[in-house]
């Protein structure tokens, strides 16, 4: 039999080229492994999972549904009806998590040549979903100590582009993952009507910890280029059956809906969509207690004077005395997962820190004191 050793390296001449933006591309990879049994403050993941009327409507599946497609019917309007907003069922979109519609986006929108304007450091996915359409990004950084949104610098690049052509896509999250920097909506909504040529996307995964959304503002007719992305990854803990919304003018979500499979999103997290959807008051419950822990965590950090930075989001920043790597390994050892932010610009050396409960936060915050050996 013949070698079959497995290998990334491109095959030689012969073989199928993908395209050069592909070949050139480092696929975005998260440490998703042997995560199960440990404390999960790495992914900003709802941590004690979702709803129990979620858990009761998977286990009522039958068994016939999961031989035939998927039924989509009626969700967009349970979305909006979640929303409580006067919204069109053709103004929501469905996606098998917010990454698929980010995907979608660049696909329908990104094309070569064109650029993707953002900030730095920001979410991960952005910049591979740019690249594989060989779009240029103009990643602009957020403002000093307190990691300010750079607002000033943005509308310059998206009003006045040294190119002469507007970006194609500008991506704001807000607030920021992983610095939590948070933007008024009406200075997105201002940025969107100003660049009409431009498609504005905001990814508000994280706004239900800061209440900033630009949903209940938003005129999607006034600004037909503004759209929203919405998950259930994170609130309301449906982060593994994979489940995302974007929201925005009809025609817009039109021709993102264009470049997705037809049964992309698949029956369980269907179902488990119209039950959380349903139990709103337990996200929110969640979503209080989550508030609450990142207010006890910031006063320790303040009060041990740790330098560390927290504003909106599931999530903060904590800077270690010691090698952050072996803070993370004996935070590891210790069953408690964090994520390292080695290489990231601005926040190099820092450790994101997701927020659970009050509960799981004294446990991280003892393990820290700990191997940190700060005062008890
Ligand atoms: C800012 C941001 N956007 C999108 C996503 C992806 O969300 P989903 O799980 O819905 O694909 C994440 C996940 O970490 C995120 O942090």
């Amino acid at each position: 039999m013949s070698d079959q050793s497995v290998s990334n390296q491109a095959p030689q001449a012969g073989f199928p080229q993908p395209r050069p933006e592909v070949e050139r591309l480092h696929a975005y990879s998260a440490p998703l492994e042997g995560r199960r049994q440990m404390l999960r403050l790495d992914f900003n993941e709802n941590t004690i999972g979702p709803s129990p009327q979620v858990v009761e409507a998977l286990r009522a599946i039958p068994a016939d549904h999961i031989a035939i497609y998927p039924e989509y019917d009626g969700l967009q309007q349970a979305v909006i009806a979640n929303l409580g907003l006067p919204l069109h069922p053709q103004q929501v979109g469905l996606f098998n998590g917010v990454d698929a519609a980010i995907h979608a986006i660049f696909h329908a929108y990104g094309d070569r040549g064109e650029t993707l304007l953002t900030t730095s450091p920001t979410f991960g996915y952005y910049s591979p979903c740019a690249q594989m359409q060989g779009m240029a990004i103009e990643a602009i950084p957020y403002e000093g100590e307190t990691f300010a949104f750079p607002l000033a610098a943005i509308r310059e690049a998206l009003l006045h582009p040294r190119s002469g052509q507007p970006p194609r896509l500008l991506l704001i999250c807000n607030p920021n993952n992983p610095t939590g920097t948070r933007l008024a909506p009406e200075r997105i909504l201002e940025l969107a009507a100003a660049a009409p040529q431009t498609l504005v996307v905001v990814d508000e995964l994280y706004e239900a910890f800061t209440g900033d959304s630009v949903m209940s503002l938003a005129d999607f007719n006034a600004t037909p280029n503004l759209l929203v992305l919405r998950s259930l990854a994170k609130t309301a803990g449906l982060a593994g059956l994979r489940i995302g919304f974007a929201i925005g003018h009809a025609a817009v979500v039109d021709r993102i809906s264009r470049v997705t499979g037809p049964y992309d999103i698949n029956s369980f997290a269907v179902t488990a969509a119209f039950a959380a959807l349903k139990d709103q008051a337990y996200v929110d419950d969640y979503v209080a207690q989550v508030i609450e822990a990142r207010a006890w965590m910031a006063e320790q950090l303040r009060a041990a004077g740790v330098r560390h930075h927290v504003e909106g989001g599931n999530y903060l920043l904590i800077w270690p005395q010691g090698d952050p790597a072996a803070v993370d390994q004996a935070l590891r050892e210790a069953g408690i997962l964090v994520r390292a932010m080695t290489g990231k610009p601005l926040i190099d050396g820092s450790l994101r820190v997701s927020i659970g409960t009050l509960e799981q936060m004294q446990r991280f915050w003892a393990a820290y004191q700990r191997i940190e050996a700060l005062p008890a």
